[in-house]
């Protein structure tokens, strides 16, 4: 890591290793919400390997009260504390340093460092927080061994947890008692965490594949405890799924998961203590959704996931961070799709990537999957550095097949366990094991932007060859005009007009590898001699690369390509596509090819509930503006009403039929057929009331609801579609829950996103009530990122009424907490895409920001946002 140059940005190019080694680190806390006091001790070395310089470590909001080198306190010119640093002159070699300081854990609203939640204390640190609880070099290379000391009240305090294995409790007097832990694993200190309270546990014992005993816990506050088994589980399966898969074990005798209500990001994976936002663990199918389970499971196998992938390897710099995000979110994607239905599972994935991620991609804030420069590294925990980034683990993984990619990651994880790593460490490892050069695929790590295929077919019915022609571009981005192409496997089939797949080989001077073809060059051509006639052409079967491909096809022709393929991914996704003709291009044979589509799948009895829940939901605004140039929402989202009116009228008696028809399999249950009925009767009530302003079957449905699921998809069609039942439900439902924070977040979500311009109304009054909760993060996500992200209608009003009610609580949420208030700046990304008036207010809204924000965080994207 590097100190920022002249122009405010830390350079990838600048990394110096630290020229101070921390060895040993032995923390001791008094807690205490007003004052907790940190005594540190750290065995310091310098680097032998370069010349001496003066310690530098890093310290935010901290009160020094003592300070000692070997035993003795440091006379005050040997040290300079200017808030942000602690310098210290002349040491000589190594040493050990004590620091005494005092921080406010209740007073801290930015959720970083040691923090105050209900009534536990809580640590959250990554990636910069760790600065805010004592002195330290703060960057992910100084790992050294951890012991730490937690003392409190007993009755305050009963539970005291730190990263590692527990090996000592003690009672001490005035009330108070002490609990150390020592994590033996060189750890990195944005992995550190403690959590102090009243905590009540669900537990587990499992004996590891290697034969470790281990302890599983899930702690909450007492009131929750009922609701942490099924998170519990996930942990066991996780366990058991790294095992299997990867052949990684768990490395310490407890593995402890904590929840809690006030937490900035979704879940946190220190060394053996992860840290969880509560609604990523508290379940019951009273109160969390089929999607709230599914979801659950998936963070608690990302965090746990972790604790190799990221943890035992860790990060040289910052810069790497994909490395450890993206690499998990490939691993927590493999285990859903090994644990239930890989295609579901990869059609959500694609779902996100093509309407969030590819937006970055092509807006204000898009960067490489590793960028090379920053100013605020919390700003980068974005879809590219997360999903491109798994994207481009799969592509790896698909280039090189699952045996070889088993071999390359053991390979990385025996070379670099318990060292700070590199993106090229990893490609050196997966070079190594496969015997390929990764010098172009490395393209992915540092190119933006997403790669266009245009591909062109001719067929000559005179001598029957047929040509593909498939040309790469990738657009210019920030910083990056012009691009080399990329290597991208392309998956492809060609069908002849019996429906049967042509099976010949192309020639081409692209190499071929299995089905796939790996395009390396800005042009390739694909040719294919003497066939009977011009055959049908379908690509990028499973979205195995994550690009856009632009291919002229007839509706006809493409409603044709989704019966005679029977990769369900690609299915899907030319549903989607005649969908958005229908939408953007008020192509009415795409509307018509749908309707019938759609029509044989709800009739079809052998098809997977889940999959055609999955065909019904059109693409969404995000997906659809990425497809529009410029954004014109209010006619983007007329169209698209328009679509849905057309086929809910023309699909009712299906609708209705399968509706109908699964009503016992949704009866209730945790397993894939339950969950699959249930997500596709709540598809099929969406559709049905949208056209009956009475929601005769929505009002139903919520009177009779079984779970959650039934009960809040009932509830939302009720307000959504205004029906006259819908603020008696509402009242009912708000009572029923008025207790559960998390329930809470449901309801004022489904205010926030009723599709109607007025919804700036609800939001307004939902921020003058004794509901906002401006310093709970889910709050204001429910409140105000719902309302960006899930509303477009409202958010886009063209008065610009959406988009100042959330610019206007953003200096006060600045204040508050920057990392919050930065997520919901960065929804204006794609401003500049809007059309001309539209695209005025915005850039008004924008420019009323300036020297209103004031935290580093929102400083840079603001920048970034306006930049021309
Ligand atoms: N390491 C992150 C948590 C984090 C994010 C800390 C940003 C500091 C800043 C964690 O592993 C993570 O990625 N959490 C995700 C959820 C996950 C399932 C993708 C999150 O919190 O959103
Ligand atoms: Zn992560």
């Amino acid at each position: 890591m590097s100190l920022p140059r002249d122009d405010g940005h830390v350079h990838l190019a600048d990394y110096v290793p630290p020229a101070w080694r921390i060895r040993h680190a032995d923390l001791a806390f008094d807690l205490d919400p007003d004052a907790t006091e940190v005594h540190a001790r750290l065995s310091l070395a310098p680097d032998p390997d370069q010349p001496r310089q003066p310690l530098v470590l890093d310290g935010e909001a901290l009160t020094l009260l003592a300070i000692a080198v070997d035993g003795r306190p440091l006379p005050a010119d040997r040290y300079a504390y200017d808030g942000n640093t602690l310098r210290i002159e002349g040491l000589a070699g190594a040493c050990e340093l004590e620091t005494r300081v005092r921080v406010h854990p209740a007073g801290n609203t930015r959720l970083e460092g040691l923090y105050q939640s209900g009534r536990l204390l809580l640590t959250q640190c990554e990636a910069e927080g760790f600065r805010r609880i004592t002195f330290f070099t703060d960057r992910p290379d100084v790992m050294p061994r951890w012991r730490i000391t937690l003392r409190a009240a007993r009755e305050r305090f009963p539970v005291l947890l730190a990263n590692g294995n527990p090996v000592a409790r003690r009672e001490l007097d005035d009330g108070r008692h002490e609990s150390t832990w020592e994590n033996p694993h060189p750890t990195p200190c944005y992995l550190f965490a403690i959590a102090a309270g009243d905590l009540d546990r669900v537990t587990h014992s499992v004996r590891t594949a290697e034969g470790r005993e281990v302890e599983l816990n899930v702690w909450a506050e007492p009131a929750d405890v009922a609701r942490c088994a099924y998170a519990l589980g996930a942990v066991e399966r996780s366990l058991r799924w790294d095992e299997r898969r990867f052949g990684r074990g768990y490395d310490l005798d407890v593995f402890n998961v904590v929840a809690a209500q006030d937490f900035t990001m979704g879940a946190m994976e220190n060394k053996g203590l992860n840290i969880f936002n509560a609604r990523y663990i508290l379940a019951d199918e009273a109160t969390a959704t089929d999607a709230d389970f599914l979801a659950i499971e998936s963070v608690v196998a990302h965090e746990y996931l972790h604790n190799w992938s990221g943890n035992r390897v860790t990060l040289r710099d910052w810069f790497q961070l994909s490395l450890k995000e993206g690499l998990t979110v490939f691993r927590d994607s493999e285990f859903s799709a090994d644990l239930h239905s890989r295609a579901i599972k990869r059609i959500e994935a694609v779902r996100v990537l093509r309407g969030r991620q590819f937006a970055e991609d092509s807006g204000a804030l898009a960067h490489p999957v590793r960028p090379d420069r920053y100013r605020e590294i919390s700003n980068f925990y974005t879809l590219t550095i997360y999903e491109k980034g798994a994207e481009v683990i799969r592509l790896l993984h698909t280039l090189l097949g699952e045996d070889v990619f088993r071999a390359g990651m053991d390979r990385y994880f025996a070379d670099n366990d318990g060292r700070a790593a590199t993106i090229e460490d990893f490609l050196a490892a997966h070079a190594a094991a496969s015997g390929r050069d990764l010098t172009q695929f490395a393209l992915w790590y540092s190119q933006a932007g997403t790669p266009e295929l245009a591909i062109t077919e001719h067929f000559d019915t005179a001598t029957g060859d047929y040509t593909l022609t498939v040309d790469q571009h990738v657009p210019p981005t920030p910083g990056q005009p012009v691009k080399q192409p990329m290597l991208v496997p392309l998956r492809l089939a060609l069908y002849a007009d019996d429906g049967t797949a042509i099976t010949a080989a192309p020639e081409t001077d692209a190499a071929r590898n299995g089905d796939l073809v790996e395009l390396v060059a800005a042009r390739h051509v694909l040719r294919w001699r003497g066939l009977a006639g011009k055959p049908l052409a379908t690509f990028n079967q499973g979205f195995a690369a994550p690009v856009k491909i632009a291919f002229s096809q007839s509706p006809a022709d493409l409603a044709r390509s989704v019966r005679v393929e029977r990769d369900e991914v690609y299915r899907w996704d030319g549903l989607q596509q005649l969908a958005t003709r229908a939408i953007l291009q008020h192509d009415v044979l795409a509307a018509d090819a749908l309707e019938a589509a759609l029509q044989d799948l709800l009739t079809d009895p052998a098809a997977d509930p889940a999959f055609v829940a999955e065909c019904l939901a059109l693409p969404d605004f995000d997906t659809l503006a990425d497809a529009m140039d410029p954004v014109d929402p209010e006619a983007l989202l007329d169209a698209r009403d328009a679509l849905l009116d057309r086929l809910s009228r023309a699909l009712a008696a299906p609708l209705q039929a399968r509706y109908d028809a699964m009503e016992a399999a949704a009866a209730q249950g945790l397993d894939g057929p339950a969950m699959a009925a249930r997500a596709l009767r709540n598809a099929c009530l969406g559709w049905l009331t949208r056209v009956d302003p009475a929601a005769v079957l929505a009002q139903r449905q919520f009177d009779r609801a079984r779970n959650m699921t039934e009960r809040g998809a009932a509830l939302r069609c009720l307000l959504h579609f205004d029906a006259p039942g819908a603020a008696a439900a509402l009242a009912a439902f708000r009572g029923q829950f008025a207790h559960d924070p998390l329930v809470t977040d449901k309801w004022i979500g489904w205010l926030a996103t009723r599709p109607h311009a007025s919804a700036t109304q609800a939001v307004t009054e939902l921020l003058a009530s004794e509901w906002w909760k401006p310093a709970n993060p889910n709050r204001v996500r429910a409140v105000l990122g719902s309302f960006q992200r899930g509303n477009p209608r409202a958010f886009h009003r063209a008065d610009g009424e959406g988009f100042r009610l959330v610019a206007g609580q953003l200096p006060g949420l600045d204040a508050t907490n920057p990392q919050v208030a930065a997520r919901l700046l960065g929804g204006f990304e794609g401003w500049r895409r809007l059309h001309p008036p539209l695209r005025a207010v915005a850039r008004a809204t924008l420019a009323g920001l300036e020297g209103q924000l004031h935290s580093p965080d929102c400083r840079d994207l603001l920048a970034r946002l306006l930049v021309d």
